[in-house]
């Protein structure tokens, strides 16, 4: 009976190819000036102890945030040591947290399959996510479409859900999310979201005055390869997955890809970086299905990417220290929308332009909708600031989402209310 039910087990569970991390652990490295700036730079490229970076180092500050397998970890001790670099760790069981997540997300699954409903505090396959795109589209069909906007390196659909109550085509708002397969908060909070929109149309005036002026379009899922390959096999990942033509690595980095500054500062050029820009501007079919949307669209006023994690709320540019000509207009309003975010749950962000908040990052997709005419671009670093990373438990995501929420609404209302 035991043997049975492991391999029912075996059989029934999709992880069971996925990579391990045992005894892998984060460490937080303190970085004071361009000195250890450009030790962990050195750190970051060489290949000595397949270190996997969360954060970039950058000049402003910030600790950095890595991975580093159990078989570096003493290496990379002596190495921090021997070079003056403070570091503490912040998750010193990597796995564990993965297995944990497992665990919630099969029970879940199963809950969700003998009571058919889509549980909005759990952690979703793509399978789910467009399912449930579907069942909102299909419950409010005045009010949503679901439209597919292209198909992906290894062809999967990429559909948007379209809220709008008018039939001509109003100004609109994008939203996009899990461009960056690894921060599963963002798909999260995206799909809460659309359900947000439709239950609060005809009870909060919030919305239907938002959407009396503006379509909203919403990607929960920016890259769908990248998002399945983290169920499948590395939770980690975090490009997409297009092949490189001479390089044993795969993917790109979708959100250095875009043309805006391309493959300037901040990003790299070897297809082995977590920051490798691609080949040229817009080789990503991700990108080049939203960017061509878009432009045959014509008539975005507002932006918003959501990632995570850092708890940031920025605004461009990327890839220059240059202030935008609209700055003082989006910080004011990044800064509202911080307010009501913290209102919730006290959940504090920081506000600034992307390049002297976190780092400098050039191909971005703020960027290239600020310069091409989008004025409210803005890009949400969600939940937490380092204690879980990318690993944010399940009952995170609805208090993520709510909070959020706030903000996303304040600058909908902003948008508008100042139409251009
Ligand atoms: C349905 O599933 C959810 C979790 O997805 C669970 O919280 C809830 O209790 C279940 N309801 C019933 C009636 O089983
Ligand atoms: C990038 O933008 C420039 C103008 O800034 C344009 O000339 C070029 O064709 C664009 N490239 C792509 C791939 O869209
Ligand atoms: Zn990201």
């Amino acid at each position: 009976m035991r043997w049975i039910l492991f391999f029912v087990t075996l059989i029934g569970s999709s992880i069971c190819s996925r990579e391990k991390f045992f005894g892998d652990q984060v460490f937080r490295i303190n970085v004071r000036n361009g000195d250890e700036v450009s030790k962990l730079t050195q750190l970051v490229n060489s290949d000595n102890f397949k270190l996997n970076f969360w954060s970039s180092p950058s000049a402003l500050g910030r600790p950095v945030d890595v991975l580093v397998p159990s078989i570096s970890l003493q290496p990379v001790k002596s190495f921090l040591k021997s070079q003056g670099l403070e570091y503490s760790v912040t998750i010193d069981d990597l796995q564990a947290l993965l297995d944990n997540e497992d665990e919630e997300m099969q029970y879940n699954e199963g809950q969700e399959r003998s009571n058919n409903t889509f549980n909005y505090g759990a952690y979703h396959t793509l399978e789910a996510i467009y399912q449930e795109m579907d069942n909102i589209a299909t419950d409010f069909p005045d009010l949503v479409s679901r439209v597919k906007i292209g198909q992906s390196f290894e062809n999967r659909p990429m559909y948007v859900l379209k809220f709008s109550t008018g039939g001509e085509q109003r100004p609109a708002i994008w939203l996009n999310a899990g461009i960056h397969s690894r921060e599963w908060i963002s798909q999260a909070t995206a799909i809460w979201t659309a359900r947000k929109i439709v239950s609060d149309y005809g009870e909060e005036p919030a919305v239907a005055s938002i959407l009396e002026k503006v379509d909203i379009f919403l990607l929960p899922v920016a890259n769908p390869d990248g998002y399945v390959y983290t169920h499948t096999r590395n939770r980690l990942w975090r490009k997409t997955r297009s092949l490189n033509p001479g390089s044993r690595c795969v993917g790109t980095d979708p959100n250095r890809n875009w043309n805006a500054s391309f493959a300037g500062e901040g990003s790299s050029d070897n297809p082995c970086s977590e920051v490798y820009h691609g080949p040229h501007a817009h080789s990503e079919v991700e990108v080049k299905s939203v960017v061509d949307f878009i432009q045959k669209h014509g008539n975005f006023k507002c932006f918003i990417d959501l990632h995570s994690y850092s708890q940031l709320l920025m605004y461009p540019y990327g890839y220059t220290v240059k202030k935008a000509p609209d700055a003082e207009e989006l910080d004011d309003v990044a800064r509202h929308a911080a307010a009501a975010l913290a209102s919730l749950l006290g959940t504090k962000y920081q506000v600034g332009p992307t390049c002297t908040t976190v780092y400098p990052a050039s191909g971005s997709s703020i960027d290239w909708a600020y310069d091409n005419g989008i004025k409210y671009a803005f890009t949400f670093e969600l939940r937490d600031t380092g204690h879980y990373g990318f690993l944010l438990p399940a009952n995170q995501i609805i208090p993520t989402a709510e909070e959020t929420w706030l903000g996303l609404k304040t600058i909908m209302e902003h948008v508008r209310d100042n139409l251009y």
